[in-house]
């Protein structure tokens, strides 16, 4: 949440910190402003409402500083507002502040600098911090030979929380400061200019090497020249990283929005995520996972732990773990586990599934895992994001950038991952046959050309959504592994859609639920696993009795179809379903939110990448 740019250079600041507030708006989209220093003073722009708002903004053009930082918020403490957004002020205009993350102890710090005379302009926690900055930059003690550094040092010591935050100061106008404890910071780095920002991409087009800031790390960013300090401010060397994504990956390439683009970049990007690691005939091979064989006989269960649609892709974890493992496997909200002292110790394996890598409390939960002697693993996105510096061990869908907050191509990808370590588990405990492996290997390469199939005609699809878009409510229904992708539908629908939705374990909706359907209500059916699709279609026919209109996605034939709309998709072990039947349903809530008008991409109050608690 909230994405932060930075520039040091000898170029105007405002093109790029304007283009990388773009590429980062993903992140939060409710305010946005940058900062630039003009003549030996701080110059700020900044209002509520969308990045293409600064274009227009009076006085944007006349900013010629070259150095500079900005920021896209998603509003946490403090409405959206002119006052609350980004770049914040000390009271004198000599240091200015973005910041991403939480300050838990604001209000303690803003009654101790009310104390001491500062007043506040604005809600936010992140107020605090450059008024901070300038109380010790005037009563601090000096650490090192940089006062700025020092200040910036013995501010952040008093805060609580999380932050990333890039600083700026007419006083020291050739260099930021970058500091960041559980939120992501990124520099990349070129010549005689450097660039800072929340994430990779936002910086492809310019650089192609990275610094991957540490938590507790500060850096002091000149144009030509990176120092870094640990929490001492002593300084340190720190490796370069050279990172292959193509500028390109993050463009539209065409389509009309990056959450289409993403959904028909599906066989790809599974292909990417098969990658080397699972051939036909021989065993699955990760680099960089060496669990030890007896640690894979002895664990005692598997926590999968993650947060949103990375906890639906865990659902479908859980039970291709289970059939092909025989290892219990219990699947949990990171949010609730981080806080219910789960039973974990030197025998347990806990993986961690996020598509950014940079969720908090995913990211919390795998902390307190490590703590009780756990082994983990992370699944990711993003090539050393913060989950993955963590983790004992780290692999990674390769799904490429996925900019849309609606997550697509990374959920088929991490499912995709999690069958491909199951499997790799399975051959090293030989608790599967090996020639139902060898089938199961062969269906996962078969994924993506039978996502091409579905992805050739949408127009079943589209028309459907024609039919429904502007109903307030849906019910998805399945059983087994088709009800994970229910909810994993339903939850598409109401991110982007706005329609209220609910899913159901197609068994457990006449236990309440059921009062809800009334005539003409639609009830989207799941059908893929073949020993319960006489029980779900019982259960749609339940719901049909009570006038209720029906959508189904299945593979198999169905006998007495006596359902409204009707979506085929290929037929595949039912263990992988889950990676096909979602495909109708991504599409079916985009065109359902294109119909409504809505901003596909940047859904009201969402965030992609959610790095608050
Ligand atoms: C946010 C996003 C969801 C995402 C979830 C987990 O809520 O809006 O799309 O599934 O975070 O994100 P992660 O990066 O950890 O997979």
């Amino acid at each position: 949440m909230c994405g932060i740019v930075g520039y040091i250079g000898s170029k105007k600041a405002t093109p790029f910190l304007l283009e990388g507030l773009t590429c980062l708006e993903y992140r939060g989209y409710d305010s946005a402003g940058i900062a630039t220093i003009e003549d030996n003073k701080i110059e700020v722009k900044k209002d509520k409402g969308r990045v293409k708002n600064l274009y227009d903004l009076d006085g944007i053009d006349s900013l010629v500083g070259t150095v500079g930082i900005a920021h896209t918020r998603w509003a946490t403490h403090g409405k959206p507002s002119k006052d609350n957004s980004h770049p914040h002020l000390d009271n004198s205009g000599t240091f200015s502040v973005v910041h991403n993350g939480i300050i838990e102890n604001h209000n303690e710090l803003r009654n101790f600098l009310i104390s001491k005379g500062y007043s506040f302009a604005s809600q936010t926690d992140t107020e605090v911090i450059p008024n901070l900055i300038h109380y010790y930059f005037n009563n601090g003690e000096n650490i090192g030979d940089n006062k700025f550094l020092s200040a910036v040092k013995q501010a952040v010591s008093d805060l609580k929380g999380s932050y990333a935050i890039v600083v700026m100061s007419p006083l020291f106008k050739d260099e930021l400061i970058v500091a960041r404890k559980d939120s992501p910071l990124v520099i990349g780095t070129s010549n005689g200019e450097n660039f800072i920002a929340s994430d990779i991409p936002a910086l492809l087009s310019h650089s192609k090497n990275f610094y991957l800031l540490d938590d507790n790390e500060f850096a002091v960013v000149c144009k030509d020249k990176i120092k870094f300090y640990d929490i001492n401010l002593t300084e340190h060397r720190k490796g370069i990283k050279n990172i292959e994504w193509d500028a390109t990956e993050t463009g539209k390439n065409g389509f009309e929005d990056y959450m289409l683009k993403e959904i028909f970049e599906q066989p790809n990007s599974i292909r990417e995520t098969i990658g080397s690691r699972l051939k036909l005939g021989e065993n699955c091979y990760f680099d960089d996972l060496e669990i030890s064989e007896e640690f894979l006989h002895n664990i005692n269960q598997i926590y999968i732990v993650a947060c949103g649609t990375a906890m639906h892709a865990g659902l479908i974890g859980k039970t291709i773990l289970e059939n092909l493992c025989k290892i219990p496997t219990t699947v949990e909200i990171a949010s609730e586990f981080r806080y219910r002292n789960p039973l974990i110790d030197e025998k347990t394996l806990c993986i961690y599934i996020s598509q950014s890598g940079e969720t908090a409390d995913t990211i919390a939960a795998l902390k307190l895992a490590k703590s009780k002697g756990a082994t983990t693993i992370a699944i990711s996105n993003v090539i050393s994001s913060s989950i993955t510096r963590e983790a004992d061990y780290s692999i990674y869908t390769h799904a490429g950038p996925e900019i849309a907050v609606a997550s697509t191509k990374a959920y088929t990808s991490q499912v995709v991952l999690i069958a491909i370590l199951a499997i790799h588990f399975a051959e090293i405990l030989n608790s599967y046959e090996q020639e139902k492996l060898e089938a199961l290997k062969a269906d996962i390469l078969d994924l993506p050309s039978k996502i091409e199939n579905i992805l050739a005609d949408t127009s079943k699809i589209k028309n459907f959504a024609d039919k429904v878009y502007t109903e307030k409510d849906m019910f998805f229904l399945g059983r087994g592994i088709d009800y994970a992708v229910a909810l994993e539908g339903s939850l598409k629908l109401k991110e982007i859609s706005y329609i209220h939705s609910e899913a159901y374990a197609a068994g457990e909706l006449k236990h309440g639920p059921i009062a809800l359907i009334e005539n003409n209500v639609t009830v989207i059916g799941i059908i893929t696993e073949p020993d319960l699709v006489d029980k779900t279609c019982s259960n749609l026919q339940e719901v049909i009795t009570r006038g209720a209109k029906t959508l189904i996605v299945t593979n198999m034939q169905l006998e007495n179809n006596c359902f409204d709309f009707v979506i085929d998709i290929p037929e595949i072990n039912h263990l992988l379903s889950p990676i096909l039947s979602v495909v109708p349903l991504q599409l079916l809530s985009y065109y359902i939110s294109k119909n409504k008008g809505l901003d596909v991409d940047k859904p009201r109050n969402l965030a992609k990448s959610v790095t608050v608690e």
